[in-house]
């Protein structure tokens, strides 16, 4: 059985971006993959954390995972910080790479932006980490959202550069991007990604937003300048992202929606959008609020910790070996 592997930061609560970008495609997977999902806290603190919010946003992110669809009979969800694996190999990954890759990288740019001289050297050794994450479960591919795609790149190229070094020792992944919502949009902004962290609350859904949130949100949500529902992402971006929402989460198809609200224009559109956001929601929120304070979810994360190492460790016994590290064995 090829395996899956992917991540999520618990940097705060998760967007619709997220979900329809991520998390929904990893739920059918479970049933043709060996999947380990990952809660990759180790990543979150590369920016300062709250010590009280991430402890919660830990639980809540489980919590998600599981509200999803995510049967824990069929994966393995666990907490990166609980398998030492993970901090191991992201120093072998951080020696691997060069000062000049990790500093062409845009997310690090980004966030990087404006800090001066007090950029945390974390953020930097960031995609070094994310590659350890994946080169350690031999996965053979990694579902993520097109924001991913160049920390994909840098994984496999020091993937084949240790290979080069030190013989056959890890399997190169592949990513794998879904074929709409790889980049779900600000709603504020068609041509931003929707983002957790975005300032203008108005720009992002938020997978716990209440309905009358989510309403509004939708309402206020930016469009084009004239008022044809018409699927056209160079010319109205912001029109577009929304139709990929409503697809997303109706199973519509976009020429369906086209279609339905031809010359109806936009009001009736988003009424009908905030609707089905709120119905796609709705039963993820019912489970996430039965799951989050229960003990049944601390079992599913030890048990989680205790899988993931054992498969961790030797892959990790197997990269020291090669490197001459490993004294016994
Ligand atoms: P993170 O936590 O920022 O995002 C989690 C997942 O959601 C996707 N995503 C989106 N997809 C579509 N539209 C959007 N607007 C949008 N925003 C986020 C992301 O692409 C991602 O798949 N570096 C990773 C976490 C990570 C990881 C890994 C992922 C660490 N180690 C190993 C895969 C494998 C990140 O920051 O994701």
């Amino acid at each position: 059985m090829k395996t899956i592997f992917s991540g999520i930061q618990p940097s705060g609560i998760l967007t619709l971006g997220n979900y329809l970008g991520a998390m929904k495609h990893f739920v059918p997977l479970q049933d043709e993959f060996n999947c380990f999902y990952c809660i990759v806290d180790q990543h979150a603190i590369t920016v300062p954390q709250d010590p009280a919010v991430l402890k919660e946003n830990i639980r809540r992110l489980a919590a998600l995972y599981l509200a999803v669809g995510l049967d824990p009979e069929k994966v393995t969800l666990f907490i990166q910080s609980e398998v030492p694996a993970h901090a191991k190999l992201g120093w072998i990954m951080l020696c691997t790479a060069y000062l000049g890759e990790l500093e062409r990288m845009t997310q690090f740019k980004d966030k990087a932006d404006g800090r001066g001289e007090s950029i945390p050297a974390g953020l930097l050794a960031y995609p070094p980490l994310m590659a350890a994450d994946i080169l350690l479960y031999d996965t053979d591919f990694v579902p993520v959202g097109e924001d991913q795609k160049q920390h994909m790149e840098l994984t496999r190229d020091l993937a084949v550069r240790f290979n080069n070094r030190y013989g056959d020792v890890f399997r190169i992944p592949e990513i794998r991007l879904p074929e709409t919502g790889a980049r779900i949009m600000s709603l504020q902004d068609g041509t931003k990604k929707m983002s957790k962290s975005d300032p203008n609350q108005g720009g992002f859904i938020s997978m716990l937003d209440d309905p009358d949130t989510i309403t509004k949100k939708i309402k206020r949500a930016q469009t084009d300048s004239d008022s044809a529902v018409r699927y056209d992402k160079a010319e109205k971006p912001a029109v577009s992202n929304l139709m990929t929402i409503y697809s997303l989460c109706s199973g519509k198809t976009l020429d369906e929606i086209e279609a339905m609200y031809e010359g109806k224009g936009y009001g009736a559109f988003k009424g009908d959008l905030a609707e089905v956001v709120v119905e796609t929601l709705r039963p993820i929120q019912a489970r996430y609020e039965q799951l989050v304070q229960t003990s049944e979810l601390d079992d599913i994360l030890s048990a989680g910790a205790k899988k993931a190492s054992d498969v961790a460790n030797q892959v990790l016994h197997r990269v020291e070996k090669a490197m001459g590290m490993a004294r016994l064995g």
